[in-house]
């Protein structure tokens, strides 16, 4: 499912530039367009209280000099437009649980001891090609009610001037509880795979993973 919706990708993205250089209608081009990334709920964590260190790497707050507990990741990938155009300068807004599984809010209810060494909160942009990458720590499970246990994912809420602003969450390959849980599962197959980070490599302690986030274009 993965490779086809990066094959597509690519052949969209193709087709959307030798149409421009041949002349051919927006709107054949307009019916090949990409699907915008599913949106998801942004859940009741968002930070509420300022910190000065937002920067890409969550593993180590600027002046700390612990890391963060658990597995490091590296999160890359590109932000497009439906017609496969780069989005430069998007910003990307990211909060995450930490190891334990416990969001750095007051009102997280979860009992999981709060790593204070892991930043928690990111605010990075892409740049002219439309990429990011971030560093992180692989965000633990968490109970979000008796019966239901959300599997392990990031927030990201993306936004640029003249796009639909997007609040989604990207989630990780091979993670049983992706299958049980209470939002992913209302997704179609499609929407899934798009939200479901590739692993691309390890090196030494870290797995580095790509997500790729499709916007769509406003229009009055
Ligand atoms: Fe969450």
């Amino acid at each position: 499912m993965e490779k086809y919706s990066r094959r597509k990708l690519l052949q969209l993205s193709l087709i959307s530039s030798v149409a421009g250089i041949l002349g051919i209608s927006s709107s054949l081009v307009k019916a090949l367009a990409l699907t915008p990334t599913p949106s998801e709920t942004e859940g009741p964590f968002y930070p509420v209280i300022n910190q000065k260190d937002k920067d890409a790497d969550l593993t180590q707050i600027e002046g700390y000099i612990n890391h963060a507990d658990g597995q490091f990741i590296v999160i890359s990938g590109r932000v497009i437009d439906v017609s496969g155009r780069p989005v430069g300068k998007a910003m990307l807004d990211i909060w995450q649980a930490d190891a334990n599984g416990r969001y750095r809010h007051p009102r997280d209810p979860n009992k999981s001891r709060l790593d204070h060494n892991f930043q928690g909160w990111a605010v990075i942009q892409t740049d002219e090609e439309g990429l990011y990458r971030f560093k992180t720590v692989m965000p633990g499970a968490y109970p979000a009610s008796s019966t239901w246990t959300r599997p392990p994912h990031i927030h990201v809420k993306i936004f640029k001037p003249g796009y639909v602003a997007l609040a989604t969450q990207m989630y990780f390959p091979n993670q049983e509880l992706n299958k049980s849980d209470l939002l992913l599962s209302q997704k179609s197959a499609i929407e899934q795979s798009a939200m479901i980070a590739m692993e691309k490599a390890r090196e030494g302690n870290i797995i580095f993973y790509e997500y790729n986030i499709i916007l769509d274009l406003l229009r009055n």
